[in-house]
């Protein structure tokens, strides 16, 4: 099963949420059954590593994040089985890219939170409390998801 995370940027929410559901994956055991990765939909931090304020809320939660950034192209809508938009601005951006059969791999994030729906906020022009915040929807969210395998 192939997961693909994405938000816009693609150094704030969506490396998070690959960092949140590899941890999760790891404490189960079940490494052979996934893969994941995450992607943007625009194109402004290609190569980028994580902001730094993604990167010390992972440290704070103990979860190891490790990737740079890339952009999401129509060949990603093929290759993975579950493509998790982080706001339904990235939704509308992926569907602009998928075909009928792919457009129905894709899902918002909080469709799997059981506290909420809708955004997982852009925390980009926030502070260090709106990544709190959007660690604990990713958190549930990732729960969410991992229970519903
Ligand atoms: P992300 O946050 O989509 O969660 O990675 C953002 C990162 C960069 C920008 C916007 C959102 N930006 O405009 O550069």
């Amino acid at each position: 099963m192939k997961i693909l995370f994405v938000c816009l940027g693609n150094i704030c929410r969506s490396p998070l949420a690959e960092a949140i559901f590899n941890e999760k994956v790891r404490q189960r055991g079940l490494q052979k059954e996934f893969q994941s990765d995450s992607c943007g939909t625009g194109n402004y931090h290609i190569g980028d590593w994580p902001d730094g304020r993604a990167i010390k809320c992972a440290q704070k939660n103990n979860i190891l994040i490790n990737h740079l950034g890339r952009q999401l192209t129509r060949s990603d809508l093929e290759d993975f089985d579950l493509i998790l938009a982080m706001d339904r601005s990235n939704l509308k951006n992926i569907f602009a890219l998928a075909n009928t059969e792919t457009k129905s791999k894709v899902k918002l994030m909080r469709s799997y939170d059981p506290l909420g729906t809708g955004d997982v906020p852009d925390p980009y022009y926030g502070n260090e409390k709106d990544f709190d915040e959007v660690f604990e929807i990713l958190d549930r969210s990732v729960e969410g998801l991992v229970k519903s395998f």
